[in-house]
């Protein structure tokens, strides 16, 4: 018996706003949906641990959450020290303790690690994460892969259609070029396609300009039954992500039940280009044809988005795309070791951490045309979500130091702990993370990782239940050699600030 009226009714029908779910967190866990999402992370966890500890050797072993910063990928979160200016740093992940396990000799080592980055919150990402994190020394990429399809084909749970292994494996290359995102969701097709031959000897100015860019394209998706139930909003809709996200124009062609087409490109293509168009792409009445020009790593995300968006579009108007009980791993290879960076392209950053070695085929491209190397970096895809990454790391000190210094151009000093262990004799090792959040939420088919995580942080990373982070008073910050200079608005404006922060989620 409640003492006090609760705050909202603990029955799934009854509809709650998010923030207020999470203001009372312990009461919306009361949840049917909610104990069955914790309940089953539980029980995988479980399992996990019983494949990897019990069955195969492997060694749960806690490393620190106080660390420093590691140079390359995600921002940190830093935390202050009582010595002026020093701070520790949380760790994105285990990834520099698991390799040092490796060479301390500890070679199958297992943790439900705790990871932390300093990004804005999304659906799939939260501030504070869980990875079942595994590291294994003299082992081979395909090694990694077949032990992680076992682990989930075990911990599955037993209401879900069982899995089968092995997984499907596609290249980086060939996921950009069918399905333009490195994570792609192949429960259904709409591939992408390059047109520019079709359209090679056109005279409309913006294809010819894009044609004659350096790996300049032309490329369409067909979007099946697409012209019958889009209406104007959606395509406007669509032109505007394009426009927006991409700076990119799109063209539309609607095929109208005759087989004619509505589209500002129909008086400009000739009769055969518009044949051609038709068969090419196996556009029928009924269809619509996106198509886009510009360079290929501008077109191939544009439309990989669009594809997205144009699944989302259909199933809302209750045409089924993809089938929400079926859980589709894949996983993706041989991406490149480096890609230009996003604010500087002649700068190159690592497509999945400085720790990652490249293919030996590759390795004497490192010093020469180090953009051409692919790295023995391997990524789980599971229904267009990436729910795992790994690799298998460089193990030699010269490596990684050329690495660092020459390509990323990262200070090495930062590591210089890691480099003298790979110097005492390390192992060949690799490893890789599951993202536990992201891989229940999946399974529970929830539109976020929030529920599956019983106290989850909101969109602006604020705990609304307790209003963490709090405002620390001078006095305690006084021992870290920290003072805080407030914005403008707070001094003006009082508690606002305060107020305001109550409420956004
Ligand atoms: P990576 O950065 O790819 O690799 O992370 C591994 C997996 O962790 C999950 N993940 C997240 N989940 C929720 N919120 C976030 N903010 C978030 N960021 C990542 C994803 C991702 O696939 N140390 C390497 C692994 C290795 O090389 O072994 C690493 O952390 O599912």
């Amino acid at each position: 018996m409640s003492i006090q009226p609760l705050p909202f009714e603990i029955k799934d029908f009854v509809k709650k706003s998010e923030s207020l779910r999470m203001q009372y967190r312990y009461l919306d866990l009361r949840s049917t949906q909610m104990q069955y999402n914790l309940r089953l992370r539980s029980q995988l966890v479980i399992k996990m641990r019983e494949y990897l500890c019990n069955t195969h050797g492997f060694v749960d072993v806690e490393t620190p959450t106080l660390f420093k910063r590691t140079p390359g990928g995600a921002k940190e979160f830093v935390v202050p020290s009582r010595e002026p200016g020093r701070f520790y740093s949380l760790p994105q992940s285990p990834q520099q303790f698991k390799q040092l396990l490796m060479v301390a000799g500890i070679d199958r080592y297992f943790q439900l690690a705790r990871c932390y980055r300093d990004e804005s919150s999304k659906p799939d990402r939260q501030p504070e994460f869980t990875q079942v994190d595994i590291e294994m020394s003299f082992v081979e990429q395909s090694d990694i892969m077949t032990l992680v399809e076992g682990l989930l084909q075990s911990s599955w749970p037993l209401d879900k259609h069982p899995l089968s292994t092995p997984f499907q494996t596609i290249t980086y290359e060939t996921a950009m070029r069918n399905y333009g995102v490195d994570k792609p969701d192949t429960r259904f097709n709409m591939k992408l396609m390059d047109i520019s031959h079709v359209l090679q000897s056109t005279e409309i100015q913006f294809l010819k300009s894009a044609l004659n860019q350096t790996e300049g394209s032309i490329q369409a998706i067909c979007v099946p039954n697409g012209a019958k139930h889009f209406e104007c909003k959606d395509l406007e809709m669509l032109k505007q992500v394009a426009k927006t996200q991409f700076g990119q124009e799109l063209s539309t062609v609607l095929v109208k039940a005759d087989g004619t087409l509505k589209s500002a490109l129909r008086k400009l293509l000739s009769i055969p280009a518009t044949e051609k168009l038709l068969t090419s792409t196996g556009a029928k009445p009924g269809d619509l044809l996106l198509i886009s020009a510009s360079t290929l790593d501008t077109v191939r995300p544009l439309l990989g988005k669009l594809r997205l968006r144009c699944a989302e579009l259909l199933e809302s108007c209750g045409i089924p795309v993809r089938n929400p009980s079926l859980f589709h791993f894949l996983w993706v290879v041989d991406f490149p070791l480096f890609l230009p960076k996003d604010d500087d392209p002649w700068q190159l950053e690592s497509a999945h951490h400085p720790f990652t070695a490249p293919v030996p085929d590759d390795r004497h491209l490192l010093y020469s045309q180090p953009h051409k190397v692919r790295g023995q970096h391997y990524d789980l895809v599971l229904n267009g979500c990436e729910i795992g990454g790994g690799s298998i790391r460089i193990h030699k000190a010269s490596e990684q130091l050329y690495i660092l210094q020459n390509i990323l151009k990262e200070d090495p000093s930062l590591l210089s702990h890691l480099l003298e262990a790979l110097d005492s004799g390390a192992p060949p090792h690799g490893g890789i993370a599951l993202g536990l959040d992201r891989l229940v939420s999946i399974m529970v088919g929830a539109p976020s990782i929030r529920d599956v995580i019983a106290f989850p942080k909101s969109f602006r990373g604020y705990d609304l239940m307790s209003q963490a982070p709090e405002y620390v008073s001078e006095e305690d910050l006084r021992p870290y050699h920290i003072s805080v200079t407030w914005p403008a608005a707070r001094n003006e404006g009082g508690g606002g600030e305060e107020v305001n922060r109550r409420i956004m989620t």
